[in-house]
């Protein structure tokens, strides 16, 4: 187990919104969208949508899901589950957490 890559500030992603984190920093196929929730949690999941080629990090984040911003597919913040066509692949969760302030990220580990 690492021990996580220092992606942001907690304050550097809006209440609601997402912040794409982008593979070269990752070691990832895919960027990582890190998401915080309307009760101020962080999650992260790959940021393309499984649908097509949208970045969850420009979604809407509430109640525990992320919304795709093409075509309102909805996420699983915490599982990654998909909600609602047209997307009918889950997308991968990461293991994040926030300490003092600062959001760590795990890629690849399960939440
Ligand atoms: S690109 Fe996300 S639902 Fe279509």
């Amino acid at each position: 187990m690492s021990n996580g890559i220092r992606v942001a500030a907690l304050d550097d992603i809006p209440q609601g919104e997402g912040l794409a984190v982008d593979r070269a920093i990752t070691g990832t196929t895919d960027d990582i969208a890190l998401l915080r929730d309307t009760d101020d949690a962080v999650y992260a999941l790959d940021d393309t949508c499984t649908h097509e080629d949208a970045s969850l990090a420009d979604g809407w984040v509430e109640d525990g899901f992320v919304e795709c911003p093409l075509h309102a597919s909805r996420f699983c913040l915490k599982s990654g589950e998909v909600q609602g066509l047209p997307a009918t692949r889950n997308t991968c969760p990461h293991r994040v957490e926030v300490r003092d302030g600062e959001v760590w990220l795990f890629p690849g580990e399960t939440p």
